[in-house]
């Protein structure tokens, strides 16, 4: 390889890591002007922001979102986190072990493993008995055989590698199995952060419900597409404590609605459920029905849903696979199991919705992928975002407080995929052309194009007074040629240039150029800022 070459591989090696992107400008515009319509919108149905963590306890959300579920057992980017320097003795010991190659011949040289194997255990079981390491059951197990399988090598050290190497095998896989930090996980979700924090902060105490939104990226390991991303963005809200009643559920679906219209997505569709909840004359008698019902047709189904009928039957609802289709139709419905009281609050919902004016179409098969659900369940579909076109997913999760340790208390809440959401709006843009309200220019509305110390002079402080007055506005560091500065002022996409020559500095008149259309007016500078002030927003 050549040198240019090689440096060539060299630069190409950074990028962002699969799933990941840069959101660059102009697009970030959008961003922001979503997010603070979110922001406006919720803060009149009385919700305040929550800024929460990005990592969390591995256990939070297995226990949260569910251990069985894709995102949790599959999908968690989690690591161990610990202290390098206050572990470095163990994490030594550790290597050493871990590194130790089973020598070709010989007998006494299993002696240094031995001695490793010894130190490593001594201090990890100090640590574990003074909790400097997780006192969990799996590390208690993986110390006791540890300490078991080093007695047996010393027992059988002298009598050859065939009997000594397979105990190494396993001490070193029983080392490994060793945790020395907590397991933590970047959020897959924030439902679960709210409730811990409405936990953590006493929030009950506060008069209820407590109204929370937050915005934010997401993590999860799936199968990167369109719309579909490692780190993705949500803009999320829950309404934690007081009532369950179905006004609740109405409006916050109502807060939502408002919130897309005003941010411009069109087309988008509403999809509401009732999954009941978890008891065995309601949602679980019905999964018993379900279960029943899929093993008539299991051989007729793929693979992925065979499993799901052990683990997660109400979750072959939610196939996608077209060969499925036809049977799932023909499989029993929750809303004929579902019992008095979640028919009649399911009922209530939808005769709220309608009051609301909030259009909406019942969907049996939306039972949604995380394990907190119960009654309400609700996603909305956006056009073109292909296959991933859920831009928001949500539910009534009464009962997770509870079971992170919190005291009895109801809950609700949404998230929207900002990512899913911002390339509908995008599809939106382009299909109206550059007249849209949501197409995004960054560019200065205004390029002073300055020759001669003087007109510099003056272009700074005009700048400063341009910019003070809210206007956006590039001004050239060096000098240019005027027809430069021009060429330079239409390739930026500025609508104005400020011509400001010796001529215009003596006279304080200053010329602006309409770049579209090539006129130019004589202006004083308070004129300027005026006509700048009169004339129409440059975005939005
Ligand atoms: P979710 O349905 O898992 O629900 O996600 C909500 C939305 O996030 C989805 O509808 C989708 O728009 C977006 N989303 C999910 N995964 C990805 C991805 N890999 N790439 C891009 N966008 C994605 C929840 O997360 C619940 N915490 C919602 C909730 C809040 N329920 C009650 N409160």
């Amino acid at each position: 390889m050549s040198d240019a070459t090689a440096k060539k591989e060299e630069r190409r090696k950074f990028q962002a890591i699969k799933g990941t992107r840069d959101i660059l400008p102009p697009e970030t515009e959008l961003w922001n002007r979503v997010e603070q319509t979110a922001d406006e919108v919720f803060a009149t149905f009385g919700y305040g922001e929550i800024r929460l963590p990005i990592f969390e306890p591995t256990d939070l959300f297995a226990r949260a979102v569910g251990g069985e579920t894709d995102i949790v057992s599959k999908e968690m980017y989690a690591f161990e986190d610990f202290d390098t320097y206050e572990f470095s003795e163990l994490l030594e010991q550790r290597t050493a072990l871990l590194t130790w190659q089973v020598p070709p011949l010989g007998t006494q040289v299993f002696e240094p493993f031995i001695i490793y194997t010894k130190s490593f255990y001594e201090l990890a079981a100090r640590s574990f008995n003074l909790r400097r390491i997780p006192a969990t059951p799996g590390n208690q197990s993986a110390l006791d055989d540890i300490l078991r399988l080093q007695d047996k090598l010393q027992s059988v050290h002298g009598q050859g590698a065939e009997k000594s190497a397979p105990l190494v095998a396993q001490i070193k896989e029983r080392v490994r199995d060793v945790r020395i930090g907590d397991s933590l996980a970047l959020r897959p979700e924030a439902t679960a952060s709210v409730c811990r924090a409405y936990i953590e902060h006493n929030m009950q105490q506060l008069p209820q419900p407590v109204k929370l939104y937050y915005t934010g990226p997401m993590f999860r390991r799936e199968r990167p597409q369109k719309g579909r991303y490692r780190q993705f963005y949500q803009i999320g809200a829950e309404i934690l404590g007081g009532t369950d009643a179905p006004g609740i559920d109405a409006e916050v679906i109502e807060m939502l609605m408002t919130f897309f219209d005003k941010v411009g997505l069109q087309g988008a569709t509403l999809y509401i459920n009732s999954i009941g909840h978890n008891a065995l004359e309601c949602r679980r008698g019905y999964v018993e029905k379900l279960k029943a019902a899929l093993e008539q047709v299991k051989d007729k189904l793929g693979a992925d849903s065979q499993r799901r009928i052990d683990t997660n039957p109400l979750r072959v609802l939610d196939s996608k696979l077209e060969s499925e289709q036809a049977i799932i139709a023909t499989l029993p419905h929750i809303a004929d199991h579902l019992c008095d009281e979640c028919k009649t609050h399911y009922a209530e919902v939808k005769r709220q919705l309608q009051v609301r004016g909030v259009l909406y179409q019942e969907n049996w098969r939306l039972v949604r992928g995380l394990d907190y659900y119960m009654r309400t369940t609700f996603e909305i579909t956006a056009p073109g975002l292909g296959s991933q076109n859920a831009v928001c997913g949500g539910g009534r999760y009464d009962g997770l407080v509870e079971l992170l340790g919190g005291p009895p208390t109801k809950g609700i809440g949404f998230a929207i995929g900002e990512d899913r959401l911002i390339l509908s709006l995008q599809e939106r843009a382009k299909s109206e052309g550059p007249n849209s309200p949501l197409a995004t220019r960054h560019s200065p509305l205004l390029y002073i194009a300055w020759m001669g110390e003087r007109a510099y002079a003056t272009a700074i402080r005009a700048a400063k007074d341009l910019r003070k007055a809210g206007f956006s506005v590039e001004l050239p560091p060096v000098e240019q040629k005027f027809g430069k500065a021009l060429g330079q002022a239409d390739k930026l996409g500025a609508r104005y240039a400020l011509i400001l020559g010796d001529n215009e500095v003596s006279e304080a008149l200053w010329t602006l150029k309409t770049l579209a259309d090539g006129t130019q007016q004589k202006l004083t500078e308070p004129d300027l800022l005026q006509f700048l002030r009169d004339q129409k927003p440059v975005s939005s």
